[in-house]
């Protein structure tokens, strides 16, 4: 059985993500979608439990039944090697964007391998149209009342939308 985690922050999650998700469910048995509790970044927009019930509802909605059954939603803090142990995984995936992705992904991918050189990361590039999403801006745009309904999965619309009263 070939399981793969997805690390991230994902505060919030995006389309982006949802897409990269979805692609790595078609290729592998089971993905552990895994939201790291991050104590050094402040201010979260959303606290981890609500991160966790977001991201499982957009997948859910969002993602065909038979494919929403493979991907997990947990959190975790420590390593994420180690947390692939603890899922019995052996890859890694993450999203490429663009090139000015690439310097910090290809260093977390070989520091990874060098932590546990049974743990792989394998790269999906973002499909064109979520080239340009991340979810800093996606954040402040919600924060300043803009409108994220194109950017994210409509679960995260509706929860920053109870959130953030202006939007
Ligand atoms: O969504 P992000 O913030 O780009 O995700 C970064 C993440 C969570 C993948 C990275 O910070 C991470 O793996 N953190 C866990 C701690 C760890 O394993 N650090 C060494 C990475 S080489």
């Amino acid at each position: 059985m070939k399981i793969a985690v997805y690390p991230g922050s994902f505060d919030p999650m995006t389309n982006g993500h949802l897409d990269v998700v979805a692609r790595a469910a078609a290729v592998f048995d089971r993905v552990v979608f895994a939201v790291l509790v991050n104590p050094r970044k402040s201010e979260p927009i959303f606290p981890t439990d609500v991160r966790l019930a977001v991201i499982r509802e957009a997948v859910d909605e969002c993602c065909p039944a038979d494919v929403a059954a493979r991907i997990d939603v947990e959190s975790f803090d420590g390593l994420t090697v180690e947390f692939c142990r603890t899922c019995g995984a052996n890859f890694v995936v993450r999203g490429l964007r663009a090139i000015s992705d690439f310097e910090s992904e290809l260093q977390m991918a070989h520091m990874n391998r060098k932590l546990d050189p049974e743990v792989d990361t394998v790269f999906f590039m973002s499909a064109l149209e979520h080239s340009y999403l991340s979810s800093s801006l996606v954040k402040e745009i919600a924060t300043f009342g803009g409108d994220v309904t194109q950017m994210v999965p409509a679960a995260v619309a509706r929860r920053l939308a109870a959130r953030i009263p202006s939007l």
